[in-house]
């Protein structure tokens, strides 16, 4: 593809610019929630490529530490494994603690991590909605919490990945959409109280990507739907990395919907 126009082409989904060597996030540092699988384990491998040091947090340690291992025979940075179950408020604090006493402090945080069960509302267990409410919300906040004063000390860059079932009403899982919902609203809302102080708010809402989510319910999306079928975890982790590494970003939401997702219920 010729570069006519000045416009960096996208290349077999590579962003050329990488071929170059450039790495735009050099000399900073990143926390990845929920790095053991799927969209995080992708967004760590973009963000290492891109010259960030990396911590991998997620309760798998033996896949962290495996992937820290690839990241940094891979590039020229350094990745670490913290294992850490989010719902836990002392880990969490633990994790940012260990962020910045290794690395001066965080530059950007992926709040990735995140789980679905059941569907609806009649049928669910309490210990299902604690587990979604605990996963994708408490632990957003605690991470959230932790982060924030080193993420204004160094203008930084926050990532909420929120969803499809955070914007539009479905007809299965009320109460996954209603975490996802929290998600986005109290990332907009954060967004609104330190954006003044220098910090960049990100949401970016996938539909069904092709990963180990569902996996609890019996059908890992990643069986459920066909290579081409919906999106990939790559692409949403190439829609956080094109967050992070826009200067003074405003990009407040990236949608990345499988084509048909607004005609398809
Ligand atoms: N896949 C989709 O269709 C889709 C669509 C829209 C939004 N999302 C959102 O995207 C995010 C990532 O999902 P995914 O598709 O990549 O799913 P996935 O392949 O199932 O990965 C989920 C990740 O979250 C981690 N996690 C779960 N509970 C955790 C806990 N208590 N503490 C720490 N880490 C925890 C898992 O690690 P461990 O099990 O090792 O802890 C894993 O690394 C989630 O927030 C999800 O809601 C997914």
């Amino acid at each position: 593809m010729n570069d006519t126009f000045g416009i960096t082409p996208i290349t077999d989904g590579i962003l050329s610019y990488r071929m170059t060597g450039e790495q735009p996030l050099e000399g900073t540092t990143a926390i990845v929630t929920g790095a053991s699988a799927g969209i995080g384990e992708q967004t760590a491998r973009v963000l290492a490529a891109d010259g960030a040091a990396v911590v991998l947090a997620a309760r798998r340690e033996r896949r962290l530490e495996d992937l820290a291992d690839e990241l940094e025979s891979a590039h020229d940075t350094t990745a670490v494994a913290v294992p850490t179950d989010v719902t836990e408020e002392r880990e969490v604090e633990s994790l940012v603690e260990e962020t910045v006493e290794t690395f001066g402090g965080v530059d950007v945080l992926v709040n990735n991590a995140g789980t679905a069960r059941g569907s609806d509302v009649t049928d669910l267990e309490t210990d299902e909605y604690r587990t979604m409410m605990e996963t994708n919300v408490d632990g957003v906040f605690f991470a959230t919490r932790a982060a924030l004063p080193s993420l204004i000390e160094r203008d930084g860059h926050l990532v909420f990945v929120g969803s499809f079932a955070g914007q539009y009403p479905r007809p299965f899982n009320p109460v996954y959409a209603a975490t996802k919902w929290a998600v986005r609203g109290f990332a907009l809302s954060v967004e609104a109280s330190v954006g003044p102080e220098g910090v960049a708010v990100t949401v970016v809402n996938p539909s069904e990507v092709r990963t180990e989510f569902g996996s609890e319910e019996g059908e890992p999306f990643e069986e459920r739907f066909e290579p081409g079928e919906v999106t990939e975890p790559e692409e949403v982790a190439e829609a956080i990395g094109f967050a992070v590494r826009q200067d003074g970003s405003t990009l407040s939401e990236i949608d990345v919907y499988r084509r048909d997702k607004l005609g398809f219920f």
